[in-house]
C-alpha cells in the first residue's frame, strides 16, 4: 500500500467516481481540482453525453468546472467501467432509494461492487459515500472484492466515508464539511484520510465503518426526528392558538442547548425521508424497534394532509371547496434554490389536492416540467395577473428570488408553509400559516370580514 501512499500524497494517483449525481459529481470535481486525474462512471449515457459536450446537469457544479477540468485532461466521464482498470481510488456515490416495500434498495452498491471487483487490482483504495445501514461495507462489499483473492489491509483498503453534501447550500461544499473516514483495517482508515486529506479541509478518522455508516444515519436521523417533533409542536401551536414560528424564535434566543428547526409540509430529497428507514430495518432484523424513527416518520407523513386541510379551512373562509377551484403551487423541489424534486412533499400536497377535484398549476424556477401521475405539468409564470387569477396559493418552497410581498399583495388567499410572509402583517387575513392555530386564524377570519382580500366570490 506504501506505493498508493506516495502516489496519494504526490497527487499523481487516478481517482475514480461512480455515479456522477449531486453527490458524485461535486466530488469528482473536487478531487479533479485537487490536482488528480479523475474518470467519472455512470449508467446514465445522457449525463456522460452532458458532461463530454463541457455541460452541467447540477446546479451547485459550473460548467466552467467541468470545462476546465476536461481541457486540462483532469476529468473524463464514460460508460464503461474498464476504465477501473487504471484507478488507484474508487469511490462509490450510487443511489440508496428504498424499494416499494420500503426496505433499503442496495441493488445500486452491490452492482458497483460487482464492476469494481471485475477490475480490482493490488494497491487500490475503494470507498463507500453512499448512505446505507451499518454493517453494508463490512458484511456486502468487503466479501465480495476479497472473494478476488486479494486481501483487505494487505493488497487494498475498503473504507466508509458518508457524503454529507447539501445541495444548494452557499456556505458548505464539498471542501469545507469535514468527512468522517472509517476502515475495515487500521492501514485502510490511515489510507482513506489520506486520500481525503489532499482535497478535504478536515478529515476525522473514526474506528470502523460500522462507526462511520452509523454517524450519518445520526446526523440524518437526528434532522428527521427533529423536524417530525417540530412537525408535531405546529399542530400543538394550532390547537393552542399560539404562533409557532413565533415560539421558536424566542426558544433560540437560548444560547446553550437548543438548536432551532422549522416545521414545513413534510421532508423531502434522497436522503432525510429514506435514510433513517435504512437504520431502523437493520435493527428490526436485530429484533430492536426504532421507535423514535417510526414516530418521525409518521408525523412527517402526515403533514401534506395537514397542509390540504389549510387550504380547505382557507377556501371555506369564502364558502368555496377544493373541488374546482385554481389553486397555485410555489415550489415544487424538496427545498429552497434546488431543482431536485424527489420525495417532495410538493408531490403529495398536489396529488391530494388533486384527488380533491383541484384545479393545480404550479410554478417552480428550477423545475420546469412536473410528472404528476399520469400528467405533465408545464411551471406557469407568477405575474400578479396569474396570481389574482387563482383562488387560492401555497407556498411549499420558499425559494430566494421570490419576493413575497408581492404574491401576496396578487394572491387572493395564500397558504403559507415556509413562515414566508413573516413580517407581511398588513396582509394577514389573506394569509394562513402553518402552526398558525385555528384560534389565530379564527381572528383572522373574523377580521377577514371587514377586510376581505379583492375577486374571491364563492362558487
Ligand atoms: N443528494 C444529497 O443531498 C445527498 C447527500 C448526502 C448523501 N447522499 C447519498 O449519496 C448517494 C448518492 O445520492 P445522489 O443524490 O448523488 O444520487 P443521484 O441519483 O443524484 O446520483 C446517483 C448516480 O449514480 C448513477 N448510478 C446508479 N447506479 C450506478 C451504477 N451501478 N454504476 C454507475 N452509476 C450508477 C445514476 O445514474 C446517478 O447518476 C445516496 O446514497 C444518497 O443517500 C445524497
Amino acid at each position: 500500500m506504501n506505493e498508493l501512499k506516495a502516489k496519494l500524497q504526490n497527487r499523481n494517483a487516478t481517482a475514480a467516481v461512480i455515479g456522477l449525481g449531486y453527490v458524485g459529481l461535486p466530488l469528482a470535481m473536487e478531487i479533479a481540482a485537487a490536482g488528480f486525474k479523475v474518470i467519472g462512471i455512470d449508467l446514465d449515457e445522457n449525463k456522460i453525453a452532458f458532461l463530454n459536450q463541457r455541460k452541467s446537469y447540477i446546479l451547485d457544479v459550473p460548467e466552467k468546472t467541468i470545462a476546465d477540468a476536461i481541457s486540462e485532461r483532469r476529468f473524463a466521464a464514460t460508460t464503461n467501467f474498464a476504465a477501473l482498470a487504471e484507478a488507484d481510488t474508487v469511490s462509490i456515490c450510487v443511489p440508496t432509494p428504498l424499494s416499494k416495500s420500503r426496505d433499503p434498495d442496495i441493488s445500486y452498491i452491490l452492482s458497483a461492487t460487482e464492476e469494481i471487483r471485475k477490475y480490482l487490482h493490488k494497491g487500490q483504495l475503494i470507498v463507500l459515500e453512499s448512505t446505507t445501514y451499518p454493517g453494508t461495507t463490512d458484511e456486502l462489499i468487503a466479501p465480495e472484492l476479497e472473494s478476488s483473492g486479494l486481501r483487505i489491509g494487505k493488497d487494498f483498503c475498503v473504507a466508509f466515508s458518508p457524503e454529507r453534501i447539501d445541495p444548494g447550500n452557499a456556505k458548505f461544499n464539498t471542501r469545507n464539511t469535514p468527512k468522517i473516514v472509517g476502515g475495515i483495517t487500521d492501514t485502510c482508515t490511515e489510507t482513506a484520510r489520506l486520500f481525503y486529506s489532499q482535497f478535504i479541509e478536515r478529515v476525522i478518522p473514526v474506528s470502523s465503518t460500522k462507526c462511520a455508516e452509523m454517524v450519518k444515519l445520526l446526523e440524518n436521523t437526528f434532522r428527521s426526528v427533529n423536524i417530525g417533533m417540530v412537525n408535531e409542536l405546529a399542530l400543538m401551536c394550532d390547537v393552542l392558538g399560539v404562533d409557532v414560528y413565533e415560539v421558536i424564535d424566542a426558544a433560540a434566543t437560548k444560547p446553550f442547548g437548543f438548536s432551532p428547526f422549522y416545521p414545513g409540509p413534510g421532508l423531502g430529497g434522497h436522503c432525510i425521508p429514506i435514510d433513517p428507514h435504512y437504520l431502523a430495518w437493520k435493527l428490526k432484523a436485530l429484533n430492536f424497534q426504532a421507535r423514535f424513527i417510526g414516530l418521525a416518520a409518521e408525523i412527517n407523513g402526515m403533514m401534506p394532509s395537514v397542509v390540504s386541510t389549510l387550504v380547505a379551512d382557507g377556501l371555506n373562509r369564502f364558502s368555496k371547496s377544493i373541488r374546482g377551484s385554481k389553486i397555485m403551487v410555489l415550489g415544487v423541489a424538496y427545498k429552497k434554490d434546488v431543482s431536485d424534486c424527489r420525495e417532495s412533499p410538493a408531490l403529495d400536497v398536489m396529488r391530494l389536492l388533486k384527488e380533491k377535484g383541484a384545479i393545480l398549476t404550479y410554478n417552480d424556477p428550477f423545475v420546469t416540467t412536473l410528472r404528476l401521475g399520469a400528467s405533465i405539468l408545464k411551471s406557469v409564470d407568477i405575474s400578479p395577473a396569474e396570481i389574482a387569477r387563482h383562488d387560492c396559493v401555497i407556498i411549499l418552497t420558499d425559494h430566494s428570488s421570490y419576493d413575497f410581498r408581492q404574491i401576496v399583495q396578487a394572491a387572493k388567499l395564500l397558504v403559507d408553509t415556509r413562515n414566508s410572509t413573516k413580517g407581511l402583517q398588513e396582509f394577514k387575513n389573506r394569509i394562513i400559516k402553518l402552526g398558525a392555530g385555528p384560534a389565530v386564524r379564527a381572528k383572522a377570519t373574523h377580521e377577514h370580514e371587514h377586510d376581505r382580500a379583492p375577486g374571491l366570490a364563492a362558487h
